[in-house]
């Protein structure tokens, strides 16, 4: 489904992404894990093509990026760090926005039952701007898959939810899964992906230096081998 081969990202004289080999294969769901500054959110914005490569090539569902991206970007959803909603939209107005982009069909309807699988029924018409952060993070989690994106790209999805959002997002990707969605989920919270992830890659500087898969939901497992690659603890 996503083919990764030798990707390297260069901005000003740093090179953030340093050889990537990756390939993922239709449904799975793949946690990408690493400290700050490794490079992960880059290699998604990639994905994404908000920012070019500077060498290398990637196929998402047999397109190639450099050729067919807006192709792509129409299977894709992308939830950023930004929440990239409107401020002065309500959440329905915001999901009915977006999924006139992608073409949505009864899009209204579709807005609102998003709205209220993330549970903010209550402030379907409510400027975004008086929103709490997690409150953000539900309606731009609702605005990334309202076209019911074959593949999905989540950057940190899980931060600044509380339990009960958690719970709702876990659901929304492990229902998506089961429909054959691909999920690329970059995160810090080791728990979260041990949960929900079928494989976990970790970078490091630029590169992948562990691909694995995770049965039984071994949060031990995960951390071990984090640690192994990431503090040099054996
Ligand atoms: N446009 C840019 N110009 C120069 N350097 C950049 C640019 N974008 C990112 N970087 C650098 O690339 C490195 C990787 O950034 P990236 O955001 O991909 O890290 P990350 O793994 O997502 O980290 P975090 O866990 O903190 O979110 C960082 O050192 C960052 O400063
Ligand atoms: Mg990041």
């Amino acid at each position: 489904m996503i083919e990764i081969k030798k990707l390297t990202k260069q901005a000003e004289n740093k090179l953030i992404l340093r050889g990537v080999d990756l390939s993922i294969h239709k449904g799975e769901t793949v946690g990408i894990l690493g400290p700050n500054g490794a490079g992960k959110s880059t290699l998604l914005k990639v994905l994404a093509s908000l920012i070019k490569p500077t060498s290398g090539m990637i196929k998402i569902n047999g397109l190639d990026l450099k050729k067919d991206s807006l192709e792509i970007k129409k299977i894709l959803g992308y939830l950023p760090h930004s929440s990239l909603l409107y401020d002065h939209y309500s959440p329905l107005e915001n999901l009915v926005f977006f999924g006139n982009i992608y073409g949505v069909k009864n899009v209204e309807q579709k807005a609102a039952e998003l709205v209220k699988e993330v549970g903010l029924s209550f402030f379907l018409n409510e400027p975004v701007k008086n929103f709490s952060r997690g409150m953000i993070q539900r309606i731009a989690i609702a605005r990334a898959i309202i076209h019911e994106p074959e593949v999905l790209l989540l950057d940190e999805p899980h931060t600044g939810l509380d339990q009960g959002a958690i719970a709702i997002l876990n659901n929304v990707i492990l229902s998506m899964k089961e429909k054959g969605t691909t999920t690329l989920m970059v995160t810090h919270d080791f728990k979260q992906a041990a949960e929900i992830c079928d494989r976990i890659v970790i970078v490091k500087n630029g590169k992948i230096v562990d691909d694995f898969r995770i049965e039984n939901s071994s949060l031990g497992y995960v951390s071990q081998k984090y640690e192994l690659q990431v503090e040099g603890v054996s």
